[in-house]
């Protein structure tokens, strides 16, 4: 069974961190309501949702995927590059203790977890304004001890390395190529976004469906015309605050009870 652990929308969103966008003004309420429709599809979808309460003081604290990754044998806590966000790992902890062994990134290594693309064995870690070399071979010490191998990538004009790149299904990736080079990733079958669409690779994909962005229509029905079954969420208020979907939930793949 499939668990995501999600957090409800900060108050403080208005002040979160930016590092490629300008300031716009965020609608709290509709940024909450546009929340509650990606929990609920992904629910629709089969996973268990379970909702973190909103943390008043921490302004990113919805986007969760940037504090752990969950990998089958071990959940790796980061140490996020934003200072700002480092107080969001203390609950996350708390969530993922009952489902998996706990490892973390330590002082001086910094790393997203929006950096850290897991395809099967293989896990492509950007190196982006967050992510350092330091804090990606703390995770590599982590991961190649459970089997992973783990290659460096270089992430340019964009937050994360999944800003640009995110899985459709096992073997598929979806990326922008004038940010990430096919050949940077390879041993996967690539699909692009549609030139005029740069920011729709962000994808989530979930027990065979992929969930996008209404935001990039065009690459939505580049997704359906190669045969995949594609839903779509409104997540025009998030995106606002530099984020995009695989940020706002953990995935843990759970036995079932
Ligand atoms: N606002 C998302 C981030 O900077 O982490």
């Amino acid at each position: 069974m499939l668990h995501a652990i999600t957090r409800a929308v900060s108050p403080a969103i208005v002040d979160c961190e930016l590092t490629h966008l300008e300031r716009t003004p965020i609608d709290l309420e509709v940024a909450r309501s546009q929340h509650a429709a990606y929990e609920a599809t992904i629910a629709d979808l089969g996973a268990r949702v379970q909702q973190l309460p909103a943390e008043p003081d921490l302004p990113d604290s919805v986007f969760v995927e940037d504090v752990a990754v969950v990998l089958d044998e071990v959940a790796i806590i980061t140490r996020p590059g934003a200072a700002s966000r480092r107080g969001e790992r203390t609950t996350i902890e708390e969530a993922l203790a009952p489902h998996r062994h706990l490892a973390r990134i330590g002082t001086p290594g910094t790393l997203d977890g929006g950096d850290v693309l897991v395809t099967g064995r293989d896990i492509a870690i950007g190196i982006s304004s967050r992510s350092d070399l330091e804090g990606i071979e703390q995770f590599r010490a982590i991961a190649v001890r459970h089997g992973y191998r783990v290659h460096a990538i270089r992430v340019r004009g964009c937050l994360h390395l999944k800003s640009a790149v995110a899985s459709v299904d096992d073997d598929t990736l979806l990326l922008d190529p004038d940010r990430i080079r096919p050949d940077d990733l390879p041993n996967r079958r690539c699909l692009t976004v549609d030139p005029r669409e740069p920011d729709a690779a962000n994808v989530l994909q979930l027990d065979g469906t992929v969930v996008a962005a209404a935001a990039f229509p065009r690459t939505v029905d580049k997704l359906a015309d190669a045969g995949h079954d594609v839903r779509v969420v409104e997540v025009s208020e998030l995106a606002k605050a530099e984020g995009a979907l695989t940020c706002c939930s953990l995935l843990i793949d759970v036995p079932q009870p």
